[in-house]
């Protein structure tokens, strides 16, 4: 997608929209990552508006965060409790935050926002760098078979009266890169929110895991702990060291 920067896909349109639908999933995985961190500290990469983290923090956990997007961080911190978290604005595959964790965790396909595979092991050593020596590193991502069935296609996303809403896709089996756009036509034009993802398959995460010192200790099909299978539409996946 030419002219495509990965620090505007987030930005300040996206984010105050950002909560308007929660997708569902937050009790869930705040049961599941507050087991697994037993009372530890947590650290969140990319943790956006708070989704996974104002809830966690709220049932007690020490939570922190590092984020990209300064808008999706002013959105977070405009929350209640979220000028209570420490946030850091910077690249979850380099920035530094001070401690060991029991666990860190990076949700709802994140790790596909980091566009090549070198990023996305840099970002596995850099979770591996902030972990205990017991810590848990915890990844939910889609099993992306689905979305790359078809290389080019439009769905509608949403069919209303006045306005319309698209997501216009070309994936390159090549790169892995998926580019997405979300059109919406209405009677008061068109807005596009582009975005561009790396997509993996937990096979290559697993080896990107290796590359980190780290080994997979568990996969689940969701955060109720389904079990993983052939049909599994997301993967929730726990990486420990050796
Ligand atoms: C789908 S949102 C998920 C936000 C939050 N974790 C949640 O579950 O709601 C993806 C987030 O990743 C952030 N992001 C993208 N690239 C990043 C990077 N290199 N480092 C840190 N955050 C990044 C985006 O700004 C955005 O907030």
């Amino acid at each position: 997608m030419d002219g495509f920067d990965p620090a505007t896909s987030f930005g300040p349109d996206v984010a105050s929209r950002y909560d308007n639908s929660l997708r569902g999933d937050e009790q869930a995985a705040c049961r599941f990552l507050a087991e697994v961190a037993g009372g530890g500290r947590v650290l969140e990469f990319a943790i956006g508006t708070g989704r996974i983290a104002l809830p966690l923090a709220e049932q007690g956990v020490s939570v922190a965060g590092i984020e990209l997007s300064r808008a999706m961080v002013d959105q977070l911190r405009s929350k209640p409790g979220g000028d209570a978290l420490h946030v850091t604005v910077g690249d979850m595959s380099l920035e530094r935050v001070p401690g060991t964790h029991s666990l860190v965790y990076l949700v709802f396909n994140s790790l596909f926002n980091l566009l090549t595979q070198d990023d996305q092991v840099r970002c596995f050593e850099n979770a591996a760098r902030h972990l205990a020596d017991d810590g848990a590193f915890v990844v939910e991502a889609a099993v992306p078979s689905a979305w790359t069935a078809q290389h080019e296609y439009v769905r509608p996303e949403w069919v209303g009266t006045d306005s319309v809403g698209l997501d216009v896709c070309r994936y390159d089996p090549v790169t892995q890169l998926l580019e997405e756009n979300h059109v919406t036509l209405s009677e008061k034009g068109i807005r596009f929110g582009p975005i561009v993802c790396r997509l993996i398959w937990p096979p290559e995460m697993d080896l990107m895991a290796r590359i980190a010192g780290l080994r997979l200790a568990e996969r689940w099909g969701g955060w109720d702990r389904q079990p993983f299978t052939a049909d599994s539409k997301l993967h929730v996946s726990v990486y420990r060291r050796r």
